[in-house]
C-alpha cells in the first residue's frame, strides 16, 4: 500500500520521443476468449508478422505469466481480477516503452477488460474477441483441461463452472471455428495495422 510518500520521477525521455524515433504508435492488442479458442496461436502469428515488419513487440500469455509473475494467483474471481489488473499495469509500461504489446488471457470479466482499457487509454486498446463456441474448444481440448473440468477435477473452469462474459463491442472479432489461422491473420492485419499510423496532428 502506498503511504503517501511515493513521489514518481518524471523521466526526460518521454513516450512521444520513443514514438517519434520508432515511427509508429504502440498499441495494446488484447486477445480475449475461452481456453482453447486460439488466443495464443493468433497472437503468436501476429507477433511474428509484426516483428518481421520491424515493429518492437512482446507477448504476455496466460500460462506463461501465471508460471512466474502471477504464480501466487488462483482462478477465483478475485484472483482473475488481480491477474488482469497487474497485466494492465504491465501493458501501460510496455506502451510507455514504445512496444506493441499483445496479450493472450481468457480475461472473462467485462469489467476487468474495461479497467485495462481505461488504464492504458481508450485509443491505445484494441480488444480482439477470439470467438469460438465452447463445444469446439472442448472438442479440441488441446491441454486436456476440459475433460478434467467435466470430471470435477478443476474448480472454476471457464465455460464449465465459471462464466465467460463475451465482449459486447470488440474492436475485432476472429471466428476461429470458421477460418484458418492464415485467414485469422489476414483479419488482424486488415483491422489493426492502420491503427499504428502516426497522426501527425496528434504528435
Ligand atoms: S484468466 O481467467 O485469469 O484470464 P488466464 O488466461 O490467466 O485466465 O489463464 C488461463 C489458462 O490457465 C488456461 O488456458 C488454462 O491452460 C489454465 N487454467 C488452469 N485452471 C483454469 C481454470 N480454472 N479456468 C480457466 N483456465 C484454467
Amino acid at each position: 500500500m502506498s503511504n503517501g510518500n511515493i513521489i514518481p520521477h518524471n523521466h526526460t525521455v518521454k513516450q512521444l520521443d520513443r514514438v517519434a524515433k520508432n515511427g509508429y504508435v504502440p498499441k495494446v492488442i488484447w486477445f480475449t476468449g475461452l481456453s482453447g479458442s486460439g488466443k495464443s496461436t493468433l497472437s503468436d502469428v501476429f507477433e511474428k508478422y509484426l516483428f518481421d515488419e520491424g515493429y518492437s513487440t512482446y507477448i504476455l500469455d496466460g500460462d506463461n505469466i501465471r508460471s512466474g509473475l502471477n504464480r501466487d494467483l488462483d482462478f477465483s474471481d478475485t484472483s482473475r481480477t488481480e491477474n488482469i489488473r497487474r497485466l494492465g499495469e504491465l501493458c501501460r509500461l510496455f506502451l510507455d516503452a514504445g512496444v506493441v504489446i499483445l496479450t493472450a488471457f481468457i480475461s472473462p470479466f467485462a469489467k476487468d477488460r474495461q479497467t485495462v482499457r481505461e488504464l492504458v487509454g481508450e485509443q491505445n486498446f484494441i480488444e480482439v474477441f477470439v470467438d469460438c463456441p465452447l463445444e469446439v474448444c472442448e472438442a479440441r481440448d488441446v491441454k486436456g483441461l476440459y475433460a478434467k473440468a467435466r470430471k470435477g477435477e478443476i474448480p472454476n473452469f471457464t465455460g464449465i463452472s465459471s462464466p465467460f462474459e463475451e465482449p459486447e463491442f470488440p474492436d475485432v472479432i476472429v471466428k476461429t471455428a470458421e477460418m484458418s489461422i492464415e485467414e485469422g491473420l489476414e483479419v488482424l492485419k486488415t483491422e489493426i495495422l492502420k491503427k499504428f499510423k502516426i497522426d501527425k496532428n496528434a504528435v
